[in-house]
């Protein structure tokens, strides 16, 4: 499709332009704990821009220092949710995180495969509001780049892996359960991407929170028990073989009532070209 591979161009050049970033102190040291509801177990090499977000500093080493998710949109650019920044999280500015790193290729998290790269620079979205979750998007600049074909496609507006219906998959390394059983290898998910209305008949606001169309996708399955959860954050949303979404928030997990809430990546797009 031609208009999406010039938009994915214009955001490439976005993407090289991102210099408000905060820049990291020399790396350090290395890379906490965290999957997905209902899913399976995958190898990572069948979707390996899919990359784990790690601080041992931060989160211990049990689990290589794996926090929330990320995924490579570019050689050295990698997606991630603004929240997984947040100082809360990580119990300073991220500036001050020693070792943050993204962990891409490794099955077994703690074991020694694939590659820890470190994160050089952090640009969070300016249109991020923590209370609602809106603009939830940061996007990190690593030293090094990743292995040749570990990028994917962003879906720009009006692609049809947005419409309602769409068969997509979640990744990540975070809790299987709902209750804090952090998975050690990466899970898949397959939902579908569902209709706006439903999304904001499930969160209308209030202690569910809100569903906002213009910068959110929901994602699940009627039947609920298939969901991202915590741990998942900031990891990929894929449909049509293009990334659609980034896991950002939801109550409680593979709930049917209350699907996963997704940073809508169109206008993640239209955020790191600075449109607002
Ligand atoms: N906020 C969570 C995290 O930081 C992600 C929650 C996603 N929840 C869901 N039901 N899809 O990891």
């Amino acid at each position: 499709m031609p208009r999406v591979a010039a938009r994915v161009l214009t955001v490439t050049s976005a993407l090289a332009a991102l210099t408000a970033a905060i820049p990291l102190g020399p790396p350090a040291r290395a890379a906490a704990d965290s999957i997905i509801v209902g899913g399976r177990p995958v190898p990572v090499a069948d979707s390996p821009w899919t990359v784990a977000l790690a601080s041992r500093d931060r989160f211990g080493g049990t689990r290589a220092g794996q926090f929330c998710g990320a995924v490579a949109v570019a050689p050295d650019k990698v997606l991630t949710a603004a929240h997984c920044l947040r100082q809360d999280v990580l119990g300073s500015e991220v500036s001050e995180v020693p070792d943050l790193r993204v962990i891409a290729g490794r099955d077994e998290l703690s074991g020694p495969g694939g590659q820890e790269i470190p994160v050089r620079s952090a640009w969070i979205n300016p249109a991020y509001e923590s209370g609602s979750n809106a603009g939830d998007l940061a996007v990190l600049t690593l030293s090094s780049s990743l292995p040749a074909g570990s990028v994917i496609p962003m879906a720009a507006d009006g692609d049809p892996a947005y419409e309602p219906g769409t068969p997509a998959t979640v990744y990540g390394w975070g809790d299987t359960t709902g209750f804090g059983a952090y998975a050690s290898v990466l899970h898949a998910a397959d939902v579908e991407v569902l209709a706006d209305g439903d999304c904001a008949r499930a969160y209308p606001g209030g202690v569910k929170g809100a569903y906002d169309a213009s910068s959110m996708l929901c994602a699940g399955r009627t039947a609920g028990g298939r969901d991202a959860c915590q741990g998942d954050s900031g990891g990929p949303l894929v449909a049509r073989g293009r990334l659609v979404g980034l896991v950002s928030w939801g109550s409680g997990c593979g709930s049917p009532t209350a699907p996963g809430v997704y940073t809508r990546v169109s206008a993640a797009i239209r955020w790191m070209a600075g449109e607002g």
